[in-house]
């Protein structure tokens, strides 16, 4: 298995094998590998990385190694349910899996691989069903990265704009830079303006001001886990633009595939919101930009509540409120 390593960008391209499944959780962890359906599909495959079926007495002996494997990434980041929803979908596959372990992983490989194809036509859905919502000439702001870089290829909340590129349609994102760990800055500058998409980067404190000056037409970003009733986890950073978007009368949409959906948390405060080395935050890069050991809050996640969101953008088309049976509805 291969992992892009997204802490090295927009510097070097480096790609790291995958050499084990200790080693893929740290890729998880350190955010080599990052964005909620990207760490869904890197789990997935990183079940099955070094697992050799001939090591391997019955099919017990496997579907017990997989199953303390899963159980074992599925600690590596607390807040996107992509990483839980795609290893669940990983143990149903275990429990209806054959009866030797060569067929067992091989029927796990066909399951990660599907995971991954449809995070693939998941993201172009998304892509049309967002497609109104660009219109010529508009200006868009962006949190964090919502991608190619966070998903199996296009994004989520990224989608839409690539595909209005394509069609020939012009605008202008701006992009939060997104302290403390830059996904705005690194990644989606990056792969934004890689595609030719004109792009502005902005410090996370300059949204207020841009936005005062009727700049933003429209806010999208993506999310890490949508509850019941339509509240919305994401980077941190997204709830603050939820409230300036209701100041300034703007739209803010949040790009939401079905495998971010979880219908078991009621509302937003059910949701764990990972908590961070306080050191991504006394500086950057190695670089200290506070005094040493300075008191630091770090929590990576925010939880926008369903009333400041105007509408959820899914595979399945546009949710405006109320959410709570609509998100049931679509995960039928
Ligand atoms: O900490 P990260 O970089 O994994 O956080 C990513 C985000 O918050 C994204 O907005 C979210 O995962 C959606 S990615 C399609």
């Amino acid at each position: 298995m291969l992992l892009l390593d997204q802490t090295r960008l927009p510097h070097e391209i480096k790609i790291e094998p995958q050499k084990s499944v200790t080693q893929v959780w740290e890729s998880i962890r350190q955010l080599k590998v990052r964005g909620a359906p990207a760490i869904g599909i890197a789990a997935a495959y990183g079940l099955l990385v070094d697992l050799d079926p001939a090591a391997f007495a019955d099919r017990d002996a496997i579907v017990q190694e997989i199953a303390n494997r899963a159980e074992y990434l599925e600690t590596a980041r607390p807040t996107a349910v992509n990483l839980a929803w795609a290893l669940n979908r990983m143990r149903n596959r275990l429990h209806q899996s054959a009866s030797n372990p060569a067929s067992v992983r091989a029927s796990l490989l066909q399951e990660a691989r599907l995971i991954h194809a449809e995070d693939r036509q998941i993201c172009q859905a998304i892509a049309e069903q967002g497609l109104h919502l660009i219109k010529p000439g508009m200006n868009i702001l962006t949190h964090c990265n919502a991608g190619a870089l966070a998903v199996s290829e296009l994004g989520t909340a990224l989608a839409p704009l690539y595909l209005a590129r394509k069609k020939g349609i012009s605008f202008h994102v701006y992009v939060d830079e997104t302290r403390p760990l830059l996904q705005g800055s690194r990644l989606t500058a990056w792969e934004l303006d890689q595609s030719g998409i004109d792009v502005t980067l902005i410090c996370d404190n300059m949204a207020a001001y841009v936005m005062s000056q009727g700049k933003v037409d429209l806010i999208i970003t993506g999310t890490d886990r949508v509850a019941a009733n339509g509240d919305v986890a994401n980077k941190i950073g997204t709830l603050g633009l939820a409230i300036l978007a209701r100041h300034f009368k703007l739209p803010l949409y949040i790009a939401c595939p079905s495998s971010s959906i979880d219908l078991d948390m009621q509302t937003g405060e059910e949701i764990e919101i990972e908590q961070r080395d306080p050191d991504e935050v006394r500086g950057f890069a190695g670089v200290r930009a506070a005094p040493e050991n300075i008191n630091v809050l770090n929590p990576a996640f925010d939880v926008t509540p369903a009333n400041l969101v105007t509408g959820i953008l899914t595979e399945k088309g546009l949710l405006t409120p109320p959410y709570g049976p609509q998100l049931a509805d679509l995960c039928k």
